[in-house]
């Protein structure tokens, strides 16, 4: 028998055990493995489930109608690209507790309403207990079935019986195969199962969800190697101690990634949060120094975020820098760039940072709101509330333009602002005559401050 050391983090197979996997860089990941090298060869697998066997021209490739169906859960169909692919295999991923379970069970209880046949399969709560979370979701519907089980062939088998249009495996790391040797949960059971589901989905057209556990390197276990051979991938994101929930693709072969959905868990379940500007600025306080809004983009999506900076000085010879929700380098030269180049000093200070609902900001359109934040707090002066500022701010303290900017200024307006900051770049006349608001264009962030009397 052949036996490989694989990371458990990342899938990383070598001949010999390692302290240190090469790929991922996380210590003590390796597990000694069994091997079983089937006889199919893995690539010809899922052959002539994708499509045709020989060369035909893509002009003759027609997309088949219906192939999409719709969730009936709006925020999450945004996520999907449109709804559920049939055929198509959805990796569900996020912590315990945050609602993995719950949404999928109500996913299931839409999809069966619309007349598909569903089995739920569970590997780690009793069939009680998932009645319990049904009962308080107030599903009750004969075309859902239940598995509870967690042998690959068991699951197989009852697929058979059913014969469903969705199948969900709660969750992919208690599913194994009994051929293989390895423990159940390791990397190389998780991605044979995933691989003979994803045949399963691909040759029967069953659409497949399955909800995976993330690891506490913060990843689903085994996770480049699933993130690869499934469809899509969805992570929740958020505290479980806060009520609200962001579902994020962070890949999706049917739609765009980096699109997200926005959730609320309430007592019945899962709940959509229709207008998350308006949500995420709910608890924001007029006239208190330290608070900006800026107008950023999560997928296709505007999204209008309350920008909280705390600035005092240290007590300590070595200030702290904290950011919750931003970058913390990019934090460090925004606070370089606001003493050296608008003159705020920020030497000597405690710094925190921190994006109202706990939403993490990626691209730099903020960073003009995180500098106005900086500086109101600095300076103990309030921003006036009727402003949004949009702007990438380069390190010489220049305003650099952002995408998709009319979306930013119709979602301001939207929201009842006054007064957008923008990029000098991105005021095009069109722009210009199009805006329903007061548009202000700068060229360095020292404008911007100044205008909004924080310099
Ligand atoms: P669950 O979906 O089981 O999380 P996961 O499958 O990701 O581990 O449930 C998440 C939490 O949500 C759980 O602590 C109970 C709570 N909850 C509600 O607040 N309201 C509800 O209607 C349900 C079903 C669960
Ligand atoms: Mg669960």
């Amino acid at each position: 028998m052949k036996t490989a050391f694989v990371c458990q983090n990342c899938g990383f197979e070598t001949g010999r055990w390692l302290g240190r996997c090469p790929s991922c860089g996380q210590w003590n990941t390796m597990v000694e493995e069994e091997r079983v090298v089937k006889k199919t060869a893995r690539n010809q697998r899922v052959r002539g489930v994708l499509g045709p066997t020989r060369p035909v021209k893509l002009t003759e490739v027609k997309s088949r109608q219906n192939l999409r169906q719709s969730t009936g859960i709006g925020e999450l169909d945004r996520v999907l690209g449109g709804g559920l692919v049939t055929g198509s295999l959805v990796l569900v991923g996020g912590e315990p507790g945050i609602g993995k379970s719950t949404l999928t069970l109500q996913v299931c209880d839409r999809l069966a309403r619309a007349g598909a046949r569903v089995l739920y399969v569970s590997g780690e709560e009793s069939a009680e207990q998932l009645n319990l979370r049904a009962e308080r979701l107030k599903i009750d519907n004969d075309k859902i079935h239940l598995l509870c089980a967690v042998e690959l062939d068991e699951i197989v088998e009852g697929a058979n019986i059913v014969e469903p249009n969705l199948l969900v495996i709660d969750s992919v790391q208690s599913v194994f195969s009994a051929r293989l040797a390895s423990a159940p949960g390791s990397v190389s059971q998780v991605r044979e199962c995933t691989a003979e589901l994803l045949r399963l989905a691909k040759t029967r057209a069953i659409t497949t969800i399955l909800i995976g556990h993330v690891t506490k390197y913060g990843a689903i276990a085994g996770p480049k190697t699933l993130e690869h051979m499934v469809d899509t991938v969805l992570y929740f994101e958020g505290e479980r101690f806060q009520q609200y929930r962001i579902v994020r693709a962070v890949k999706n072969r049917f739609g765009s990634t980096n699109e997200i959905g926005v959730f609320e868990m309430g007592d019945a379940g899962l709940e959509e949060v229709n207008n998350p500007s308006q949500f995420f600025l709910s608890g924001r306080r007029p006239g208190v120094s330290g608070s900006a809004v800026a107008a950023t983009l999560e997928g296709t999506r505007p999204l209008l975020l309350e920008i909280q900076a705390l600035a005092a000085r240290t007590p300590y010879a070595l200030p702290q820098r904290v950011a919750t929700g931003f970058d913390g380098r990019r934090l460090s030269m925004l606070l370089c760039v606001l003493e050296r180049r608008a003159g705020v000093p920020t030497t000597g200070q405690d710094v925190f940072l921190n994006i109202a609902g706990g939403l993490k900001i990626q691209e730099p359109a903020a960073d003009l709101a995180v500098l106005a934040a900086l500086a109101s707090s600095v300076r103990n002066t309030p921003v006036s509330p009727d402003f949004v500022l949009v702007g990438e701010v380069g390190l010489a303290g220049e305003v650099r333009s952002v995408s998709r900017i009319e979306t930013r200024i119709n979602e301001a307006a939207r929201l009842g602002f006054g007064k957008v900051i923008l990029p000098r770049r991105n005021l095009t006349k069109k722009i210009k005559s199009d805006a329903g608001i007061e548009l202000s264009a700068v060229d360095t962030a020292r404008q911007a401050l100044e205008m909004l009397g924080v310099s």
